[in-house]
């Protein structure tokens, strides 16, 4: 992080701002960024890409999230408002608003340490384990404040299901994980639980894998599919929505494009929220983009408009690879 600053710092001082006629928020445009050769963008669109969001991250400056304008009138099962969060006394998040829509998948993308997995965790307040944390904001789950006063904070975490970056079953059996938390909820019936496994194993496409197996211990499972297994507990309970922080990130490209495909069809009955530091993963996998940066939510849209005619240039050298 701090070599971004200091590479952004660097880069801002050879950069000769000038005011920007289109925005009255005062952002700046890079002269050079007219030098650049940029993709073809639509007719009717921006003329130009603007740029100097960096520069007012580095200078403190707030700025409004360019949403696009696809993104208004979604329906949404999480709606995040100017949400701050702190670390002890370092800030990780600056006013984060956006929703996320039902029955679809988004993404927040963005260079390592921008924030992603902390306003993740903030959907089922896993933060509130770290004693340091101080957040101030709004988050919403189907129109139910996170963090109102009086939150029962199991019960909301019941409502969504969450899945981590290494696959973590716990060292029972293929059973056992799927229906512990069933189990720690009081749920005894047999048949019951029977069926969920059948259905949440086959919605995470490993039923077929482990059908006549799920005495097995968990952990003797591949990589990939431990990961589906988990996505599998994640959904056991039919939660609202679903988390995922980066869970390709330890797989192979074979395990990965299995959970890919996985994220398009648990889509429509599950709404999804991924990150994930793949570019193609998230232009893949899913439908809406938020582009993040040192804390703040930088622009939001749906992915093709992000990635083929992004309104900032910053989110264009980041989507392209200039940079993070
Ligand atoms: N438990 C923690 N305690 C203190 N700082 C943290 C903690 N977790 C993350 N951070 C800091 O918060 C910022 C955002 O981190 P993180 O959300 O993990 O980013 P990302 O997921 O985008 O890589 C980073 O500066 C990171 O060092
Ligand atoms: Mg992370």
């Amino acid at each position: 992080m701090v070599e971004d600053n200091d590479m952004q710092r660097e880069e801002n001082a050879q950069i000769p701002v000038q005011n920007n006629p289109a925005d009255d928020t005062a952002r700046s445009v890079p002269e050079s960024a007219s030098e650049r050769p940029l993709a073809p963008m639509p007719e009717g669109q921006h003329g130009a890409r603007i740029g100097g969001v960096f520069e007012s991250v580095s200078r403190g400056v707030a700025f409004d999230t360019d949403v696009h304008d696809g993104m208004v009138d979604k329906d949404c099962v999480i709606e995040i408002e100017n949400f701050n969060l702190w670390y002890g006394s370092a800030q990780a998040l600056y006013d984060n608003s956006m929703g996320v829509p039902k029955g679809e998948v988004t993404a927040l993308i963005g260079p390592s340490g921008c924030g992603k997995s902390t306003l993740l965790r903030c959907v089922n307040r896993m933060n509130d384990l770290i004693p340091t944390v101080t957040t101030k904001g709004n988050m919403r789950l189907s129109g139910d404040d996170i963090y109102g006063a009086g939150v029962d904070v199991i019960e909301l975490r019941k409502r969504i299901g969450m899945v981590f970056q290494k696959p973590n079953p716990f060292p029972m059996s293929i059973y056992e994980n799927i229906v512990y938390p069933l189990r720690i909820d009081g749920l005894r019936d047999k048949a019951i639980l029977d069926e969920v496994v059948e259905k949440s194993l086959r919605g995470a496409g490993l039923w077929e894998e482990v059908k006549d197996r799920l005495d097995d211990n968990a952990l003797r499972l591949s990589g990939g599919q431990q990961q589906r297994l988990c996505i599998g507990r994640a959904i056991a309970g039919e939660p609202e929505i679903l988390l995922l922080d980066e869970p390709c990130s330890a797989l192979d490209p074979i395990a990965t494009g299995r959970i890919e495909d996985l994220i398009q069809e648990l889509k429509g009955h599950y709404s999804i929220l991924i990150v994930t530091h793949n570019m193609q993963q998230a232009q893949r996998a899913s439908d809406y983009v938020a582009f993040m940066y040192l804390g703040r939510m930088v622009e939001f849209g749906p992915t093709q408009d992000l990635f083929v005619n992004p309104h900032l240039k910053e989110t264009e050298d980041y989507v392209t690879g200039r940079f993070g």
